[in-house]
Protein backbone atom coordinates (compact mmCIF):
# COMPACT_ATOMS: atom_id res chain seq x y z
CA UNK A 1 0.00 0.00 0.00
CA UNK A 2 1.90 3.41 -0.80
CA UNK A 3 0.29 6.87 0.59
CA UNK A 4 0.81 10.38 -0.17
CA UNK A 5 1.69 11.27 3.56
CA UNK A 6 2.95 8.37 5.76
CA UNK A 7 5.92 5.53 4.48
CA UNK A 8 5.54 2.25 6.12
CA UNK A 9 7.87 -0.41 6.24
CA UNK A 10 7.29 -3.84 8.52
CA UNK A 11 10.67 -5.14 9.42
CA UNK A 12 11.04 -9.00 10.95
CA UNK A 13 7.48 -8.46 13.07
CA UNK A 14 8.22 -4.88 13.73
CA UNK A 15 5.97 -2.24 11.69
CA UNK A 16 7.23 1.29 10.97
CA UNK A 17 4.71 4.56 10.33
CA UNK A 18 7.41 7.50 9.27
CA UNK A 19 5.22 10.54 8.82
CA UNK A 20 6.25 12.35 5.59
CA UNK A 21 5.41 15.26 5.66
CA UNK A 22 8.86 17.22 5.20
CA UNK A 23 7.76 20.78 3.32
CA UNK A 24 5.33 20.89 6.37
CA UNK A 25 7.15 19.73 9.27
CA UNK A 26 5.00 16.91 9.16
CA UNK A 27 2.22 18.83 10.25
CA UNK A 28 -0.92 16.08 10.87
CA UNK A 29 -3.78 17.11 8.06
CA UNK A 30 -7.01 15.12 7.86
CA UNK A 31 -4.68 12.81 5.08
CA UNK A 32 -2.12 12.43 7.33
CA UNK A 33 -4.80 10.81 10.07
CA UNK A 34 -6.81 8.88 7.60
CA UNK A 35 -3.97 7.31 6.27
CA UNK A 36 -2.01 6.93 9.85
CA UNK A 37 -4.83 5.38 11.17
CA UNK A 38 -5.52 2.94 8.16
CA UNK A 39 -1.99 1.37 8.30
CA UNK A 40 -2.41 1.18 11.81
CA UNK A 41 -5.73 -1.16 11.31
CA UNK A 42 -3.83 -2.83 8.73
CA UNK A 43 -1.03 -3.75 10.94
CA UNK A 44 -3.02 -4.80 13.77
CA UNK A 45 -4.89 -7.39 12.15
CA UNK A 46 -1.82 -8.59 10.53
CA UNK A 47 -0.49 -11.96 12.20
CA UNK A 48 2.95 -10.98 10.76
CA UNK A 49 3.10 -7.36 13.15
CA UNK A 50 3.95 -7.71 17.13
CA UNK A 51 4.45 -4.47 17.39
CA UNK A 52 4.97 -0.73 15.44
CA UNK A 53 7.06 2.54 15.69
CA UNK A 54 5.89 5.58 14.59
CA UNK A 55 8.60 8.06 14.00
CA UNK A 56 9.20 11.46 12.04
CA UNK A 57 12.32 13.44 10.53
CA UNK A 58 15.51 14.55 12.09
CA UNK A 59 13.82 18.27 12.31
CA UNK A 60 10.31 17.13 13.18
CA UNK A 61 8.19 14.32 14.75
CA UNK A 62 5.53 16.79 13.93
CA UNK A 63 4.59 20.38 14.52
CA UNK A 64 1.42 19.80 15.20
CA UNK A 65 -2.01 20.29 13.85
CA UNK A 66 -1.59 21.37 10.28
CA UNK A 67 -2.73 25.23 11.17
CA UNK A 68 -3.20 26.08 7.63
CA UNK A 69 -5.66 23.27 7.32
CA UNK A 70 -7.55 24.51 10.70
CA UNK A 71 -7.43 28.33 10.01
CA UNK A 72 -10.72 29.11 8.49
CA UNK A 73 -12.42 26.05 10.40
CA UNK A 74 -16.18 27.28 12.01
CA UNK A 75 -17.67 25.76 14.98
CA UNK A 76 -20.16 24.13 13.73
CA UNK A 77 -18.03 22.35 11.10
CA UNK A 78 -15.97 21.33 13.90
CA UNK A 79 -18.22 20.08 16.23
CA UNK A 80 -20.75 18.56 13.73
CA UNK A 81 -17.53 16.94 11.90
CA UNK A 82 -16.19 15.76 15.32
CA UNK A 83 -12.75 17.66 14.51
CA UNK A 84 -9.91 15.47 15.13
CA UNK A 85 -11.35 12.49 17.03
CA UNK A 86 -10.51 10.39 14.61
CA UNK A 87 -7.02 10.43 16.21
CA UNK A 88 -8.21 8.41 18.79
CA UNK A 89 -7.80 5.62 16.63
CA UNK A 90 -3.67 5.51 17.72
CA UNK A 91 -4.88 4.94 21.41
CA UNK A 92 -6.44 2.51 20.79
CA UNK A 93 -4.14 0.26 18.37
CA UNK A 94 -4.49 -2.75 20.29
CA UNK A 95 -0.37 -3.82 19.74
CA UNK A 96 2.01 -2.03 21.23
CA UNK A 97 3.43 1.47 19.42
CA UNK A 98 6.80 3.16 20.44
CA UNK A 99 6.91 6.78 19.35
CA UNK A 100 10.59 7.57 18.43
CA UNK A 101 10.57 11.42 18.77
CA UNK A 102 13.39 13.48 16.65
CA UNK A 103 13.18 17.38 17.04
CA UNK A 104 9.53 19.45 17.23
CA UNK A 105 6.96 17.50 18.64
CA UNK A 106 4.11 20.39 19.17
CA UNK A 107 0.69 20.88 20.09
CA UNK A 108 -1.09 17.61 17.89
CA UNK A 109 2.67 16.07 17.69
CA UNK A 110 3.42 15.95 21.52
CA UNK A 111 -0.46 14.32 21.75
CA UNK A 112 0.04 12.01 18.82
CA UNK A 113 3.46 10.86 20.73
CA UNK A 114 1.70 10.43 23.84
CA UNK A 115 -0.98 8.34 22.38
CA UNK A 116 1.65 6.02 22.02
CA UNK A 117 2.72 3.74 24.44
CA UNK A 118 6.10 5.01 25.22
CA UNK A 119 8.23 7.44 23.82
CA UNK A 120 12.13 6.94 22.96
CA UNK A 121 13.55 10.33 22.11
CA UNK A 122 16.48 11.76 20.72
CA UNK A 123 18.38 14.46 22.66
CA UNK A 124 16.84 17.28 20.09
CA UNK A 125 13.63 16.16 20.53
CA UNK A 126 11.37 19.05 22.12
CA UNK A 127 8.17 18.98 23.30
CA UNK A 128 5.60 21.62 23.79
CA UNK A 129 1.38 22.27 23.74
CA UNK A 130 1.74 26.00 21.76
CA UNK A 131 -2.01 25.71 20.83
CA UNK A 132 -2.43 28.93 23.17
CA UNK A 133 -0.11 30.99 21.05
CA UNK A 134 -2.92 30.22 18.05
CA UNK A 135 -6.11 31.20 20.13
CA UNK A 136 -6.93 27.45 20.70
CA UNK A 137 -6.22 24.89 23.48
CA UNK A 138 -4.96 21.07 22.87
CA UNK A 139 -7.29 19.19 20.98
CA UNK A 140 -5.83 15.61 20.59
CA UNK A 141 -5.54 14.68 24.38
CA UNK A 142 -3.26 17.00 25.92
CA UNK A 143 -4.95 18.71 28.55
CA UNK A 144 -5.20 15.25 29.85
CA UNK A 145 -2.40 13.00 28.46
CA UNK A 146 0.31 15.40 29.53
CA UNK A 147 -1.39 16.21 33.30
CA UNK A 148 -1.33 12.32 33.63
CA UNK A 149 2.42 11.82 32.12
CA UNK A 150 4.20 15.24 33.83
CA UNK A 151 2.00 16.21 36.54
CA UNK A 152 -0.13 19.31 37.22
CA UNK A 153 2.27 22.17 37.66
CA UNK A 154 4.26 20.62 34.17
CA UNK A 155 1.38 20.73 32.15
CA UNK A 156 -0.37 23.84 33.55
CA UNK A 157 2.86 25.25 32.82
CA UNK A 158 3.33 24.03 29.08
CA UNK A 159 -0.41 24.18 28.33
CA UNK A 160 -0.76 28.21 29.81
CA UNK A 161 2.76 29.95 28.46
CA UNK A 162 3.38 27.44 25.41
CA UNK A 163 6.79 27.14 26.09
CA UNK A 164 8.69 24.08 25.04
CA UNK A 165 10.41 21.05 27.12
CA UNK A 166 13.45 19.59 26.44
CA UNK A 167 14.48 16.07 25.97
CA UNK A 168 16.68 16.02 29.21
CA UNK A 169 13.26 17.66 31.13
CA UNK A 170 11.08 15.60 29.13
CA UNK A 171 12.67 12.48 31.03
CA UNK A 172 12.67 13.75 34.15
CA UNK A 173 9.10 14.57 34.07
CA UNK A 174 8.59 11.10 32.71
CA UNK A 175 7.14 11.76 29.30
CA UNK A 176 9.79 9.82 27.66
CA UNK A 177 11.41 6.60 28.47
CA UNK A 178 14.43 6.98 27.19
CA UNK A 179 17.19 9.73 25.73
CA UNK A 180 19.64 8.96 23.36
CA UNK A 181 21.86 10.74 20.47
CA UNK A 182 20.19 11.53 17.52
CA UNK A 183 22.01 8.85 15.39
CA UNK A 184 21.06 5.85 17.72
CA UNK A 185 16.97 6.65 18.05
CA UNK A 186 15.72 4.41 15.72
CA UNK A 187 18.10 1.04 16.50
CA UNK A 188 17.31 2.01 20.18
CA UNK A 189 13.47 1.91 19.11
CA UNK A 190 13.95 -0.95 17.01
CA UNK A 191 15.76 -3.10 19.68
CA UNK A 192 12.76 -2.11 22.02
CA UNK A 193 10.27 -3.45 19.83
CA UNK A 194 12.12 -6.31 18.25
CA UNK A 195 12.63 -7.56 22.36
CA UNK A 196 8.90 -6.92 22.80
CA UNK A 197 7.84 -8.51 19.74
CA UNK A 198 9.51 -11.60 20.97
CA UNK A 199 7.69 -12.04 23.77
CA UNK A 200 4.23 -13.89 24.45
CA UNK A 201 1.58 -11.81 22.61
CA UNK A 202 -1.15 -12.55 24.39
CA UNK A 203 1.03 -11.36 27.67
CA UNK A 204 2.31 -8.46 25.76
CA UNK A 205 -1.46 -7.18 24.64
CA UNK A 206 -2.57 -7.68 28.12
CA UNK A 207 0.15 -6.15 29.79
CA UNK A 208 -0.79 -2.74 27.52
CA UNK A 209 -4.49 -3.73 28.68
CA UNK A 210 -3.55 -3.45 32.78
CA UNK A 211 -1.13 -0.09 32.37
CA UNK A 212 -3.51 1.64 30.12
CA UNK A 213 -6.69 0.61 32.64
CA UNK A 214 -4.44 2.46 35.50
CA UNK A 215 -5.95 5.88 33.68
CA UNK A 216 -9.20 5.08 33.58
CA UNK A 217 -10.13 3.10 36.52
CA UNK A 218 -9.96 2.97 40.55
CA UNK A 219 -7.23 1.42 42.36
CA UNK A 220 -9.25 -1.30 43.36
CA UNK A 221 -10.94 -1.97 39.91
CA UNK A 222 -7.51 -1.62 38.50
CA UNK A 223 -5.84 -4.08 40.74
CA UNK A 224 -8.91 -6.30 39.87
CA UNK A 225 -8.58 -6.33 36.51
CA UNK A 226 -5.11 -6.94 36.54
CA UNK A 227 -5.31 -10.17 38.45
CA UNK A 228 -7.94 -11.26 36.21
CA UNK A 229 -5.68 -10.93 33.23
CA UNK A 230 -2.21 -12.46 35.23
CA UNK A 231 -4.71 -15.33 36.60
CA UNK A 232 -5.88 -15.91 32.34
CA UNK A 233 -2.28 -16.41 31.56
CA UNK A 234 -2.29 -19.62 32.85
CA UNK A 235 -4.15 -20.79 30.22
CA UNK A 236 -1.43 -20.57 27.87
CA UNK A 237 0.88 -22.82 26.41
CA UNK A 238 3.39 -19.84 26.68
CA UNK A 239 3.10 -19.92 30.70
CA UNK A 240 3.88 -23.45 30.65
CA UNK A 241 7.33 -22.81 28.18
CA UNK A 242 8.57 -19.68 29.67
CA UNK A 243 8.49 -21.32 33.38
CA UNK A 244 9.56 -24.54 32.02
CA UNK A 245 12.55 -22.62 30.34
CA UNK A 246 13.23 -21.00 33.63
CA UNK A 247 13.50 -24.07 35.45
CA UNK A 248 15.44 -25.68 32.68
CA UNK A 249 17.47 -23.01 31.80
CA UNK A 250 17.42 -22.76 28.84
CA UNK A 251 15.55 -20.08 26.60
CA UNK A 252 11.87 -20.54 25.39
CA UNK A 253 10.24 -21.03 22.19
CA UNK A 254 7.35 -19.00 22.21
CA UNK A 255 4.27 -20.14 20.38
CA UNK A 256 1.54 -17.41 20.52
CA UNK A 257 -1.17 -19.85 22.02
N1 LIG B 1 0.79 23.53 10.47
C1 LIG B 1 0.99 23.86 9.18
N2 LIG B 1 2.20 24.15 8.69
C2 LIG B 1 3.24 24.11 9.54
C3 LIG B 1 3.09 23.79 10.89
C4 LIG B 1 1.78 23.47 11.34
N3 LIG B 1 1.53 23.09 12.62
N4 LIG B 1 4.30 23.85 11.49
C5 LIG B 1 5.17 24.19 10.53
N5 LIG B 1 4.54 24.36 9.36
C6 LIG B 1 5.12 24.76 8.07
C7 LIG B 1 5.46 26.23 8.05
O1 LIG B 1 4.31 26.99 7.76
C8 LIG B 1 6.51 26.27 6.99
O2 LIG B 1 5.87 26.22 5.73
P1 LIG B 1 6.25 27.30 4.57
O3 LIG B 1 7.67 26.98 4.24
O4 LIG B 1 5.28 26.96 3.49
O5 LIG B 1 6.07 28.63 5.17
C9 LIG B 1 7.26 24.96 7.17
O6 LIG B 1 6.38 24.12 7.90
C10 LIG B 1 8.54 25.11 7.98
O7 LIG B 1 8.21 25.75 9.19
P2 LIG B 1 9.00 27.03 9.74
O8 LIG B 1 9.55 27.86 8.61
O9 LIG B 1 8.11 27.72 10.72
O10 LIG B 1 10.22 26.29 10.48
P3 LIG B 1 11.07 26.86 11.71
O11 LIG B 1 12.22 25.91 11.85
O12 LIG B 1 11.37 28.31 11.55
O13 LIG B 1 10.12 26.71 12.99
C11 LIG B 1 8.52 25.56 14.41
C12 LIG B 1 9.73 25.44 13.45
C13 LIG B 1 8.98 26.28 15.70
C14 LIG B 1 8.08 24.16 14.75
C15 LIG B 1 7.39 26.39 13.73
O14 LIG B 1 7.15 25.85 12.45
C16 LIG B 1 6.09 26.39 14.50
O15 LIG B 1 5.96 27.09 15.48
N6 LIG B 1 5.10 25.60 14.02
C17 LIG B 1 3.78 25.58 14.60
C18 LIG B 1 3.77 24.84 15.93
C19 LIG B 1 2.38 24.88 16.53
O16 LIG B 1 1.85 25.92 16.87
N7 LIG B 1 1.77 23.69 16.67
C20 LIG B 1 0.44 23.57 17.24
C21 LIG B 1 -0.58 23.48 16.15
S1 LIG B 1 -2.25 23.54 16.77
C22 LIG B 1 -2.59 21.97 17.27
O17 LIG B 1 -1.77 21.06 17.19
C23 LIG B 1 -4.00 21.74 17.76
C24 LIG B 1 -4.25 20.44 18.41
O18 LIG B 1 -3.90 20.22 19.55
C25 LIG B 1 -5.03 19.42 17.75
Amino acid sequence: MTYETILTEIRGTVAIVTLNRPQALNALNSTVMVELTAALAAFDSNDAVAAAVLTGSEKAFAAGADIKEMQSLEFVDAYLGDFVAGWDAVATFRKPLIAAVSGFALGGGCELAMMCDFIIAADTAKFGQPEITLGVIPGMGGSQRLTRAVGKAKAMDMVLTGRMMDATEAERMGLVSRVVAPGQLMDETLAAAGKIAGFPRAAVLMAKEAVNRSFEATLAEGLRFERRLFQSLFATADQKEGMAAFVEKRKPAFSNR
